[in-house]
């Protein structure tokens, strides 16, 4: 069976961090985002993913030469400007020649499902289009459904105001699609599944989901990136493992390293503290410097303190700096 997976947003919730990387290219336990979700996919019987590109597509293409990742065979489309989820799932469908029952992934979820079981759910229904549900305790962030007693959905609502939201199960992001849903979206226009496309179906009685209890996060906002990557660190995920300390990274013996992650060519100077902290490829803690809470692709100076903090590739955070709840450098005012 083949996949669409959407990575073609601007990953603005992780600015600055996406500035240099798009969102579903970041490091949760050391791997790609990408390649975790495709890996699983395969393990649910996907065969193909074509990759719905748009912004930044270069660093997917590089990142994979050859075409293939974990076993699962690679196509690009690349969109000539954004055109939201729908025009994007019809862009790449399209491009790929799609004509069958097909999966679609957002590019920015990890979860443990079962793909094969979503798609024998939807089989049995006779569903137009099935959605992965999970129950979350605050919706308002998400889609959102209203079930009936034969799982129909009877109403999706994409991020309703607070205290609005008909019930706390939302879209977690896997659909199974019949070809059908293609021939609703009109051609290389803006627009989106979860505001124009699911609702019309569910209109229908077309649109049906499936609840379950897997291991699931959206890895689009810094608290749930780093949480995501705390989670393999931390063993919760059914097929991935991962190391603290990468063996490429340069962690000095004094230093202390507490639910944390290091990866590849980052550097740890003599007695400093890095807490529930991710430092990717390439950062730099100088000695005694005390970060927690944080995601750290930039310089960190020595003994400052970080807490709470995203600094981007080119963020420098100067020597004895005390730092709380920032991003550097500060995304651009809208
Ligand atoms: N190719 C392409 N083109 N991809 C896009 C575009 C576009 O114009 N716009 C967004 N995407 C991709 C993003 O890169 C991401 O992988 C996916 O579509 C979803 O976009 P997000 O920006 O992450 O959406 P969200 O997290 O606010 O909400 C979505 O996910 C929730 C679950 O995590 C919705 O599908 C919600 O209904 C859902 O609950
Ligand atoms: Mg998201």
């Amino acid at each position: 069976m083949r996949a669409v997976v959407l990575v073609g947003g601007f990953g603005t919730r992780l600015l600055p961090l996406t500035l240099s990387i798009p969102k579903p290219m970041l490091p949760v336990g050391h791997v790609p985002i990408i390649e975790r979700l495709v890996a699983q996919l395969g393990r649910g019987g996907i065969s193909d993913v074509t990759l719905a590109l748009g912004f930044k597509p270069e660093p997917f293409v590089e990142a994979f030469p050859s075409g293939e990742c974990g076993g699962v065979a690679l196509h690009y489309a690349v969109e000539p400007q954004p055109l939201d989820t729908a025009g994007a799932i019809r862009f790449a469908a399209t491009a790929s020649g799609i004509d069958e029952t097909f999966v679609v992934v957002n590019g920015d979820v990890l979860t443990d499902l079962d793909v094969a079981q979503l798609v024998r759910f939807h089989r049995d229904r006779g569903a137009e289009a099935t959605l992965h549900l999970i129950a979350v305790p605050d919706p308002s962030a998400f889609g959102v459904v209203a079930l009936d007693g034969e799982d129909r959905v009877e109403r999706f609502v994409e991020k309703p105001a607070p205290g609005t939201a008909p019930s706390n199960l939302v879209n977690a992001g896997t659909y199974v699609l019949e070809p059908s849903v293609l021939r609703r979206i009109p051609g290389d226009e803006k627009i989106s599944i979860e505001r124009a496309t699911f609702p019309a179906i569910a209109d229908g009685r077309g649109l049906f989901g499936l609840a379950t209890d897997d291991y699931w996060i959206d890895t689009g906002q810094p608290e749930f990136y780093l949480q995501a990557n705390l989670d393999v660190l931390a063993g919760l995920r059914r097929n991935d493992r991962c190391q603290a300390v990468h063996p490429d990274a340069n962690v000095d013996g004094t230093a202390t390293i507490e639910n944390a992650l290091i990866g590849p060519g980052a550097t740890v100077g003599a007695g400093a503290v890095v807490r529930r902290t991710v430092v990717l490829s390439g950062a730099a803690i100088g000695e005694g410097a005390a970060v927690t809470d944080s995601v750290i692709m930039g310089q960190v100076g020595p003994n400052a303190s970080v807490h709470d903090c995203v600094i981007g590739a080119t963020g420098v955070i100067g020597s004895g700096e005390h730092l709380h709840h920032q991003r550097r450098p500060q995304p651009a005012p809208k």
